[in-house]
């Protein structure tokens, strides 16, 4: 049966290949970005999140799932506004709509350097829902030479995030499955600037050890967020699918059960 999903990021990379294999599913899909999709919004300010909100309502008063790919990577404050503010709120702003689906689901794009140790103080700032002070905190981090953090730091928070809301009433309660993808190195216009450079090429492969089958294209991607937005996904929630070649597990080990 076709169902309705609004594609955050629809533009590029990730969030245009998940449109694009929805739409040749028969899916009809709502693309949210800053440009050159259905709905026209900026997801890094509040004003811009409420504005996608009523953008996707005036054309679908009901939808059937959300995948949140919008994101940018650096080491920039900026990152946490869009990256964790843009997808919580907006996410929750679609429950509403989610309401009225038969079976609703959410599904946004983590990273697998969210297990990478980051700030405590940017990730309960992000929890607690103050962008103020996650932006204070991310400012201070870029000041002190420690920007790095604040990517891992704002995708870390969101998996915490899914997991914390994923069971609660709002969500399961409501018979909303809540989930994230964890890719790796994912080919595609954010990254392809990384390519130009071996040593980076080097440092990204030791901080993302992609042992099975090394880099991967945004379709992989977009067939793991499609199978957990599908009506198919109707008892996995508050899971970070990691789709990374291993990486995840290769830092990890077998100790985290
Ligand atoms: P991309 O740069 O190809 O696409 C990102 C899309 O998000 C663009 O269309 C852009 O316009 C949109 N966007 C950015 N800021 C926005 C804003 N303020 N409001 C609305 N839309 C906005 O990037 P890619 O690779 O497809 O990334 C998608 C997601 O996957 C991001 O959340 C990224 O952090 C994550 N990711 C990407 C990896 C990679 O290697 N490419 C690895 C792990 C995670």
């Amino acid at each position: 049966m076709s169902r309705t999903v609004v594609v955050t990021g629809a533009a590029s990379g990730i969030g245009r290949a998940t449109a694009a294999l929805l739409t040749s599913r028969g899916d009809r899909v709502i693309g949210v970005d800053l440009r050159e999709t259905d709905v026209c919004a900026d997801l890094s300010t509040p004003a811009g999140r409420s504005d996608a909100v009523a953008g996707v309502l005036s054309l679908a008063p009901t939808v059937d799932a959300v995948v949140a790919c919008a994101g940018i990577s650096g080491n920039s404050p900026g990152v946490v506004a869009i990256n964790f503010f843009g997808v919580t709120e907006f996410v929750t702003g679609m429950l509403p709509a989610l309401a009225g689906s038969s079976a609703p689901r959410v599904a946004v794009v983590a990273s697998s350097v969210a297990i990478h140790a980051s700030d405590a103080a940017l990730g309960e700032a992000c929890l607690a829902g103050d962008e103020e002070a996650a932006q204070k905190r991310a400012v201070e981090l870029e000041a002190e030479g420690h920007g790095r953090a604040i990517y891992p730091g704002s995708k870390g928070a969101l998996a915490r995030w899914v997991r914390r809301e994923s069971i609660t009433d709002a969500w399961a309660g409501a018979g909303v499955a809540l989930n994230a993808v964890g890719p790796g190195v994912v080919l595609t216009p954010m990254s392809a600037g990384l390519f130009d450079d071996p040593r980076m090429v080097a440092a990204m492969d030791g901080a993302v050890p992609m042992v099975l089958n090394g880099h991967q294209g945004p379709e992989v991607i977009a067939s793991t967020l499609a199978f957990l937005v599908s009506e198919e996904n109707s008892h996995i929630t508050g899971q970070v699918i990691f789709c990374d070649g291993g990486a995840e597990t290769v830092h990890r080990g077998s100790t985290v059960f």
